[in-house]
């Protein structure tokens, strides 16, 4: 009789137990599904074309995981940390080819990626990696269909429904802008062509949604006349500097970049019926922060970690990490003591400190265009550590 009623008991508990877990754990997103440059890379570029790109050298990966990981930082990206606080796998790249994880997204992400369609540093612009991803889905949903497809491959691929309910991130659009600049293009000749910029990123919101997606999060661009390397590459007179020491004309032609990009999701969310979708202002959050550095534990803020010692510790032909003998002159590009001191990794790309604050600041809600509470409520959130 008492074993009777422990096993009733224990099997209630079960149904309890199953019907609780899926408020308890995560009304949140399943999956991330994202679209990026070398900001949010995570091993695209490496996978496609191996042995010729900086990230999968030392000291890149240095603070973590402890070794070059084909991600450009010290250590974790934003898109690592936003996974990290929703409680998933970071992602993996869709261009893997062996070992995949595919269970909680995709990262489509490509190091030098644009979003005009154009071969500049690499070859996957946006509208190719939006292509890769409707393969992607095709596949996922070919499999999920197939009743002979393996128990161990279903594991290892979302489900139909994380293509609705996951949750869409674009951080792109900063290498449109060198793309013209390092063309010899003067800011005005860059801003003729920003609105189809703009365009593009909407486009692939756009197609994303009749894919099914209906959560995103679009990054805009952050001050990046504060960055080593455009305040190295632009000739600048002191004049030309705002307070921060970063170049005014650069930063303004990002701002005027993002109300245009603001104003053009306003539209899209009001066209777009049942879409949840949110621009994040990285240029507020790195404004902001360069406004109180020593507060949140920085020291420098326009140094690069990394890079051959200057002024901005950055050298435009020496990598991070790399050696190199110009005219004669040895220049290497090494690691500083405490990459935690500085927001800038390597002259481009933030230090995982950095990117751990932008997250922050990120799962704040603070710096949406719109409350966006599916994210900043509805989701159990982890510690960023
Ligand atoms: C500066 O940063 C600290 C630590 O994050 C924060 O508590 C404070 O409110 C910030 N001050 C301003 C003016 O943003």
């Amino acid at each position: 009789m008492a074993g009777l009623s422990s096993t009733v008991l224990l099997g209630l508990g079960l149904v309890m137990l199953m019907v609780l877990t899926p408020l308890v754990s995560c009304e949140c997103f399943p999956a991330i599904f994202n679209f990026g440059d070398s900001t949010s890379d995570s091993g695209g570029i490496h996978a496609t074309f191996p042995r010729l790109t900086p990230s999968e050298f030392k000291p890149y990966g240095d603070t973590y995981p402890g070794q070059p990981w084909n991600k450009y930082s010290d250590g974790r990206l934003l898109i690592d940390f936003i996974s990290q606080g929703l409680g998933l796998k970071y992602l993996t790249s869709a261009m893997q080819p062996v070992d995949s994880e595919y269970s909680q997204g995709a990262n489509f992400a490509t190091a030098g990626g644009t979003v005009m369609p154009i071969t500049y540093m690499s070859p996957f612009p946006l509208p190719v990696q939006y292509l890769q991803y409707l393969r992607f889905q095709q596949e996922v949903i070919a499999l999920r269909s197939d009743r002979s497809t393996p128990a161990k491959m279903l594991a290892r691929i979302p489900t139909i429904d994380a293509f609705s309910k996951g949750l869409y991130t674009i951080a792109l659009g900063g290498n449109d802008f060198t793309f013209g600049y390092t063309k010899g293009m003067t800011i005005p000749e860059v801003q003729d062509y920003l609105p189809v910029v703009a365009d593009g990123l909407i486009d692939a919101v756009k197609l994303l949604y009749d894919a099914g997606g209906r959560y995103f999060i679009v990054w805009d661009i952050e001050p990046h006349g504060c960055l080593p390397y455009m305040l190295t590459f632009a000739h600048h007179t002191p004049e030309e500097l705002d307070e921060q020491g970063c170049i005014i004309s650069f930063n303004e032609a990002a701002k005027s970049f993002n109300v245009m990009l603001k104003a053009k999701i306003a539209d899209a969310r009001k066209e777009l019926k049942g879409i949840s979708i949110h621009m994040l202002s990285t240029y507020d959050i790195k404004t902001d922060l360069s406004n109180n550095l020593t507060a949140n534990g920085f020291k420098f803020n326009l140094k690069a970690c990394c890079g051959v010692p200057s002024e901005f510790n950055y050298h435009l032909d020496v990598n991070c990490g790399k050696s190199r003998t110009i005219k004669g002159v040895t220049y290497t590009a090494e690691k500083c003591d405490d990459p935690n001191a500085y927001t800038v990794w390597d002259g481009v790309h933030n230090t995982e400190a950095a990117n751990r604050y932008v997250a922050k600041m990120l799962f704040s809600g603070k710096y949406f265009d719109e409350p966006f509470p599916e994210l900043t409520e509805q989701c159990n959130l982890k510690p960023l550590d």
